[in-house]
């Protein structure tokens, strides 16, 4: 209990973290997180990306994402699907940003079904992964649903996991609990841990 109530007050005090950055300081701060990630072996290795499309004041990922298909990488996406009653991400291939999206639960956009199409886990060789908080042995915390640590068990074992954030967003120790998995990088505007 005592732990559940920890990572409740970590969302709330991140929340209110967030409100406080301008569009300009969150821009910046996601460029400087771009060249960290783009120089980042698994991604420059790597032919299948999964990205996220942030919102609110998450680390915007538009620049990860123009760098992929630059280099001619593909593009994975998660889509919120309610599967046998559990809300899962699954991900999607995604050619075109403008014409393979569209807003979904919360106004997030996702891939569109019809455009975009299922794209097997196992071939995904870096996942970038966003997250509410991590700490500095490369847990994370999210939004509460558990979405990112059921999904991250169906990609292939050797597939690297990078979560991105702002440096207000890391703590020393986070709490953990069984369910959670852990990251294989963690990458601020100041530095990979
Ligand atoms: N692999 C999983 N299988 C089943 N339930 C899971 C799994 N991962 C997480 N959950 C459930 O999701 C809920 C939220 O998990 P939590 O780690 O607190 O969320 P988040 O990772 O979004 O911060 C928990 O009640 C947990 O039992
Ligand atoms: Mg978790």
């Amino acid at each position: 209990m005592s732990k559940l109530l920890t990572k409740k007050l970590i969302r709330q005090e991140i929340a209110s973290l967030r409100k406080n950055e301008s569009r300009e300081i969150i821009e910046n701060k996601s460029i400087e997180i771009t060249k960290k990630v783009i120089d980042l072996e698994p991604f420059i290795n790597g032919r299948a990306i999964m990205c996220y499309m942030d919102f609110k004041n998450e680390v915007m990922t538009k620049y990860i994402i123009s760098h992929c298909f630059e280099e001619g990488k593909k593009v994975i996406l998660p889509l919120v699907d309610t599967i046998d009653g559990v809300k899962r991400i699954v991900p999607y291939e995604v050619k075109d940003l403008e014409r393979d999206l569209s807003a979904g639960t919360f106004g997030i956009l996702e891939p569109k079904k019809d455009r975009a199409e299922i794209f097997n886990p196992e071939e995904i060789d870096l996942v970038i992964v966003p997250g509410v908080a991590f700490d500095t042995h490369r847990n994370r915390v999210g939004y509460g649903a558990g979405l990112y640590d059921r999904f991250l068990k169906s990609v292939r074992n050797d597939c690297p996991k990078a979560g991105i954030a702002f440096e207000f967003q890391i703590y020393d120790f986070i709490p953990v609990e069984e369910h959670d998995i852990p990251l294989d990088f963690v990458i601020t505007e100041k530095r990979i841990i």
